[in-house]
Parts: C-alpha cells; sequence; structure tokens
C-alpha cells in the first residue's frame, strides 16, 4: 500500500482538511529555538490543521516549524514553504517584464536557478512564480511581473522559467517547485484595472492568454495559481471547466492548484458563493488544492460535507495531489533537506551577483540616441546625475523582490561613480520622486528643481534618472494616466531647457506615456527595475563597457489613448491607408505606438537581408528552414534580437498582420555577417478554426524578418504551404 494511500486511511477529516489549507507567517509568529512558541498558528501545525505555509522565511524559523510537523503531530507529515520568489531571493534580476527585454531564455533559466538557490537554501520549497500574464494594458501595474504582449514568448519564458526554478529532479534540495500564474488572461482585466473582470473572445484567450501556461504544464511546473479574475464570469478559483477539464483534461497537468490570496473566500464577492461553505464546496469541485488564507476551507468543507455539496472522495482525492507534490518533492524523506547546512548552494554570491549584473544590462532598451550621444566618453567634463531614483535602492529591485532589501544593492550614484574614474560626477535629487503632501513639500520640490538646475549648468552632459516609483509598480497599481509622477517632468523640462546634452534613465515596471520627454531627451535608456547590480549595469550601459541590447516587450503607446496597442491585431475589413478618411484610425494620434515591439538600438549598427526559404512551397510534414544574414556594419561589437513574423493571408478566420513564430538573440563582432536559421515546423502554421480545434490550411503565407514588429521596416518572403496529396 503507498505512502498516500497508508496516511488517507489514517487521517481524520480534520487532518485531511489540514493539508489543504495554506496559511501566511511572519517571522513574529515563529520563535525559533529548541521549541517554538506555544502561538495559534504553530498548535494548528501540531494537529494537523494546517499544511502549508507562505511568507515566512529564514532558515531557522522554517526548520523550527517543520520540526513540530514531522516530530510533533500525530502522521509527521510535512509542511510545504511557499513564498514569492519572482525574480530574486537575495539576490535580485530585473524585473520580469525587464527581464523578458533581454529576449535570452538561456538568462531566464539561469537567474530563476540562481534564484532557487538561494531560496531553497533558506528553506524554501516553492515559489509563486513565474508569472506568465501576457499583458497589453500598461496602465495595469502588474504588467511589470509578467513576459510582456506576445504568447510566443511567453512560452519560451515559461519553459524557460520553470526548468530553471524546479531542475531536472523537483526531489532534489536545490530544486523550487515552480508554479504557473495567474490562470488565466488576468492581463486583460477591463480598462487596466487589476481585479476587474475580463471580457475577450474565446480566441483570444485561446491564441494570446493561455499558451504560456500550456508550456509552464509541459514543462512540468508543479502549481499552478488560478487568477483572481472571472473571464466572461467564470472565477477563475472555482471553474472546473477551466481548471479541470482543460489544464488536468486535455493538458495533463498532474500538479496542484494553489489559490491566491483570499481567493477561495472571494467567490462570495464573485456573487456566485452565497457563502463560505458554498465557496469552498465550489473550489474543491472546480479541482483547487490550496486555500490560501481564505478559511473557505478550514471552515467550510465540513460543513459542505455535512449538506452534501460535496463527497469525501473529492476531499480524498484532492488531499492526495497535495500529499503527492511534498512526495514529488522529496519532503518526506527530506523534510530539512531545502537548507541543510551541510550542502551549500553550486554557486557562489558574487557569481550570482555576476549573472544578474549581466541580466540587467541585457534587460536595458535604448529607445534613442540622437547623435549617439551615448556611450559617455571616459574622460571630460563633469556629468550630472540628476533624478528622485539616483540613491533610490528599493528604485533598483522593484516589486516581489524577496528579500532583496536586505542585500547590498548598487544604487545609479555608486555605480555611475565606479564607472566614471576618470570624470567628476556630480549629484543632485531634483525632485521628490511622488506628489508633495503640503506646501513644505512643494516649497522642497522648487527648491531642489533650482538645485538641480543650478548644478547642471556646470556639468558638460546631463543623466535625468525618472520613472516610476516602485511602490507605484505591481499589484493593485493600476495607473489611468502611467508616467513620470511627482514633478519629475517639470524637472526635466527645466533641465532640457539648458540645452545641453541630456540622456534620461527610466526606471520603471510599464510603458510610461511620456512622448515629448523622449522627442526631446538626446537618449533614452529604459532599465526597468535593474536589480540588486543595477547601478554598476547601467553604469556599464551609459559609459559605454556593455553596448545596449534589449528590445521591447511590450509595444510602448504613444498616446494612453491607443491602449491596448499591439502588434498582433487583425486588419479589419478596413486597414488604415494614410490619406484615406474611411480607414481604421484615430483623427488625433496615429494608430502606431511611439516605439514597436521589438524596438531596441545598439552602440553596434546592425542590417538584415531577406529571408530566403529552403522552397518556396512546402507541405506541412516537411517544415521550411527560413535564413537571414545578420551583419554588425558598425564599429563596436553587439547583440540584437532578430523576431521572424508570419502572415497568413487568407484562412477560415481573419488572422492577426503579424504572429511571431521564432526569435534569436544574436552577438555580433564588429563587420560580423552570419546567417540564422529558423526552422519551421507544422505546429508553427495550424491555426484554430472557426469551431477553435486546431487546423492546416494550405496557402500563402508571408514570413518576415525585422528587429522589431514595425512593419515598414520588415523583410518578408511568401511561401506557400501545400495540401496534403490525396491519400490513394
Ligand atoms: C498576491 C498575488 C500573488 C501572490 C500571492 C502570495 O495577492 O496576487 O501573485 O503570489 O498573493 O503572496
Amino acid at each position: 500500500m503507498s505512502r498516500i494511500t497508508e496516511l488517507l486511511a489514517t487521517m481524520t477529516l480534520e487532518e485531511k482538511i489540514g493539508q489543504l489549507v495554506m496559511v501566511s507567517l511572519g517571522a513574529e509568529t515563529i520563535v525559533t529555538g529548541p521549541r517554538a512558541a506555544e502561538e495559534p498558528t504553530v498548535e494548528d501545525v501540531r494537529s494537523g490543521r494546517v499544511g502549508s505555509v507562505l511568507n515566512l522565511v529564514g532558515r531557522d524559523r522554517i526548520h523550527a516549524l517543520q520540526r513540530v510537523a514531522v516530530e510533533e503531530s500525530r502522521l509527521k507529515i510535512p509542511l510545504l514553504f511557499g513564498l514569492d520568489v519572482v525574480h530574486g531571493y537575495f539576490t535580485n534580476a530585473p524585473v520580469p517584464l525587464g527581464e523578458t527585454a533581454a529576449f535570452r531564455p538561456d538568462l531566464w533559466e539561469k537567474t530563476a536557478r540562481l534564484a532557487a538557490e538561494e531560496a531553497c537554501d533558506d528553506g524554501i520549497h516553492l515559489t509563486f512564480a513565474p508569472m506568465l500574464d501576457c499583458a497589453r494594458d500598461p496602465r495595469w501595474g502588474r504588467i511589470v511581473e509578467g513576459p510582456g504582449e506576445d504568447p510566443t514568448v511567453g512560452r519560451a519564458f515559461a519553459a524557460a522559467k520553470v526548468r530553471g526554478f524546479q531542475g531536472a529532479d523537483p526531489a532534489s534540495p536545490w530544486s523550487l517547485a515552480a508554479t504557473a500564474k495567474h490562470f488565466a488572461a488576468y492581463g486583460a482585466c477591463t480598462a487596466g484595472r487589476d481585479y476587474a473582470s475580463v471580457e475577450i473572445s474565446e480566441r483570444t484567450l485561446h491564441e494570446v492568454y493561455l499558451p504560456a501556461f500550456e508550456a509552464a504544464v509541459k514543462a512540468g511546473c508543479l502549481a499552478i495559481m488560478p487568477a483572481f479574475v472571472d473571464i466572461a464570469g467564470r472565477p477563475m478559483s472555482g471553474d472546473h471547466g477551466f481548471l479541470t477539464d482543460l489544464v488536468r483534461g486535455r493538458w495533463g497537468f498532474e500538479g496542484i492548484y494553489v489559490s491566491d490570496y483570499d481567493a477561495v473566500g472571494e467567490l462570495v464577492a464573485h456573487g456566485v458563493a452565497a457563502d463560505m461553505v458554498e465557496a469552498a464546496a465550489i473550489a474543491l469541485k472546480a479541482g483547487m488544492d490550496l486555500d490560501m488564507e481564505s478559511r473557505a476551507y478550514p471552515d467550510g468543507l465540513k460543513p459542505a460535507l455535512e449538506r452534501g455539496l460535496i463527497s469525501i472522495d473529492l476531499i480524498d482525492e484532492t488531499v492526495a495531489r497535495v500529499l503527492r507534490v511534498k512526495e514529488r518533492l522529496g519532503l518526506f524523506e527530506a523534510p530539512f533537506g531545502r537548507g541543510d547546512p551541510a550542502r551549500p548552494a553550486a554557486s557562489t554570491r558574487a557569481e550570482r551577483r555576476a549573472v544578474v549584473r549581466e541580466a540587467a544590462a541585457a534587460s536595458a532598451v535604448l529607445l534613442t540616441n540622437r547623435g549617439r550621444v551615448l556611450p559617455l566618453a571616459p574622460e571630460g567634463g563633469p556629468i550630472a546625475l540628476i533624478g528622485p531614483f539616483v540613491d533610490d535602492t528599493a528604485q533598483m529591485i522593484g516589486p516581489w523582490s524577496g528579500l532583496g532589501d536586505q542585500d547590498e544593492i548598487v544604487t545609479l550614484t555608486a555605480g555611475f561613480a565606479a564607472a566614471f574614474p576618470g570624470r567628476e560626477v556630480r549629484v543632485a535629487e531634483g525632485c521628490a520622486a511622488d506628489h508633495a503632501e503640503d506646501d513644505a513639500g512643494a516649497a522642497c520640490d522648487a527648491m531642489l528643481i533650482a538645485e538641480a538646475e543650478a548644478l547642471a549648468t556646470t556639468c558638460d552632459v546631463v543623466v535625468l534618472a525618472l520613472g516610476e516609483p516602485s511602490e507605484l509598480s505591481g499589484e493593485a497599481a493600476s495607473r489611468a494616466r502611467p508616467g513620470l509622477t511627482g514633478r519629475q517632468a517639470e524637472l526635466a523640462a527645466r533641465i532640457l531647457a539648458l540645452g545641453k546634452p541630456c540622456v534620461v534613465v527610466m526606471t520603471c515596471g510599464r510603458p510610461l506615456i511620456e512622448t515629448e520627454l523622449l522627442k526631446k531627451a538626446d537618449a533614452t535608456l529604459v532599465v526597468w527595475y535593474p536589480g540588486s547590480e543595477g547601478g554598476r549595469a547601467v553604469a556599464d550601459l551609459v559609459a559605454g563597457a556593455v553596448s545596449p541590447s534589449g528590445s521591447l516587450p511590450v509595444s510602448w503607446p504613444l498616446d494612453v489613448g491607443q491602449i491596448p496597442v499591439f502588434f498582433g491585431e487583425r486588419p479589419s475589413g478596413r486597414p488604415f491607408v494614410l490619406g484615406e478618411h474611411f480607414t481604421t484610425q484615430y483623427l488625433d494620434v496615429p494608430n502606431t505606438p511611439l516605439f514597436p515591439f521589438g524596438h531596441g538600438l545598439s552602440y553596434a549598427d546592425f542590417g538584415l537581408e531577406a529571408p530566403r526559404p529552403s522552397s518556396p512551397a512546402f507541405r506541412a510534414g516537411e517544415g521550411v528552414v527560413v535564413t537571414t544574414r545578420v551583419t554588425n556594419r558598425g564599429a563596436r561589437a553587439g547583440a540584437t534580437t532578430v523576431f521572424l513574423f508570419s502572415r497568413d493571408v487568407v484562412a477560415s478566420t481573419a488572422r492577426p498582420l503579424l504572429e511571431l513564430k521564432r526569435f534569436e538573440t544574436i552577438e555580433l563582432a564588429a563587420g560580423e555577417t552570419r546567417d540564422l536559421a529558423f526552422t519551421l515546423t507544422a505546429a508553427d502554421f495550424v491555426l484554430l478554426g472557426p469551431d477553435l480545434e486546431p487546423r492546416l490550411e494550405p496557402g500563402r503565407f508571408d514570413l518576415s524578418v525585422g528587429f522589431s514588429a514595425d512593419r515598414a521596416s520588415l523583410k518578408t518572403v511568401s511561401v506557400e504551404l501545400l495540401a496534403e496529396p490525396a491519400v490513394a
């Protein structure tokens, strides 16, 4: 008889329900030492009423509570410890949207692996990451946590992060169970307002928002977190069709669902459950395994059983899934395996910092560089470094940074001082990061702006460090007008009016709509929230030690009124034609974003030749290889990303103007030329027919290569997908 069968046969109903309960614990709850304090929660663990914990950090504290579970409880079932290890535990990589801009799956995997090592070393078993919500609305603060606007990128990001977090063997003491979140389409919340209902077509759901999650399942993620939202009135935390029929039934997901915080209880607020008992029953029947903090399961499952809303078999089946994940993680054999002092992490702290420094540099996107004002020369007159974030450590690591604030963070000021030993760097705050609360604050801002202006006049070049305060990014951080905060725009205008060469370094978690500023500044470098080594990485780029290579993972709107603006839209029956009034357009702003998906400049100078197909016509089973030639015509080495798009010209349903099929980052020395070959298989030509079932439709496909989704700059070749020969 298996361990799980044996346990189920002996568990009381309270112990079974306990395995479905995840509670949030802070350090104040658990006193380390020979015996944890007699706290209600500790007693809950001892009595088997809690089976998983989130937010407890510190190896000693985690092990102290685990000791209560495996030595003092009746059945000795180990606890599962979870935390949001999203882009680092101590050592932070750039925020996910920023890291996506590197378009480097190898790097995405590497930073996840290093985060897993730090988290496992501290006793953590599971992370609530990767966040895989594609997003096309920068009013939504959580766009910072995900992989941008495109599902092909989302799929690659999902697979890389699951591999990185979990490694090859979930039972390894260095494996951190990955949670694909937030399932699904959370990024499509109405008007970019966090938690708001989602209203999208089933086609868009399947073509844009589900692929990354399917990729995470195929990569073997051990957990999925359903989103807070409802899709067309179906709350994700209580929907059997999505959680069980689709993800478990069709995709073969064998892990567990971890609810979002309080989300099971929120089925009452959604209006699909009359009370917590019904909420518990609906969620359990949908397939939800762990109830995070809502108390619906601990308070509602027993009454639900008594009311006949659920069966004990369903409870057993759910408990078995949770125990199976604990078993797969090796927790029964090694409840203290994560954080075993006898097994140091494979990487050193110095190696982890070198990797996040590389990631920060690779994630930065050079939007403009008029007159090649960047890189700044190593010698010359003083540099003015001005802005509210120049010494702000939180601004470097951004939201969801784990314990990053307890680690050394390199600020912009420190980075610039180190990068320009031969030049004086003069620093001024310029203004507060956010709006002044009172007259005193306003007066202080006025003084700071004047001081910054005066300092700038004494310098040869100005670097304006501007952006969005990190506390305005992430969860519950929707902004109707995502732009600079406080008096930063006024500061920028005053500095620009001096006529000095001016470089903007933008720290943000989303595209900030500041079109005038971006047009007036001589150069703009978007560094996102760059992570623990942010100051050094940004200075490396400004000083030219590293050439920018990032590409935008989201379209950058010219105006908030364009939102959502993205490259994958369908043509409509009246595609925009310049000068033709009755075609799809605005009267007051252009349709195109200020910068398209994929945009990003370099200190090198890349050229691309038209794509060459291995055959102009092919059958699906043969596939096609598309080759293009990339040249670095510049005087410096550099890296860039080449994108391959397709357009299904005529199909049974209207197809997007561009569909991203492949991307690859390539590094070239000055003057170097290299061919890139992309192999497309039948799967790349499959579409969802009118019935939303996958199908292949022969016909013409336009295949385009480019450095961005700017259609005017793409190089295109048409190929023919031939019908399969008739079976004799
Ligand atoms: C939060 C977030 C989720 C996170 C969870 C635990 O509300 O929605 O992304 O993993 O709670 O912190």
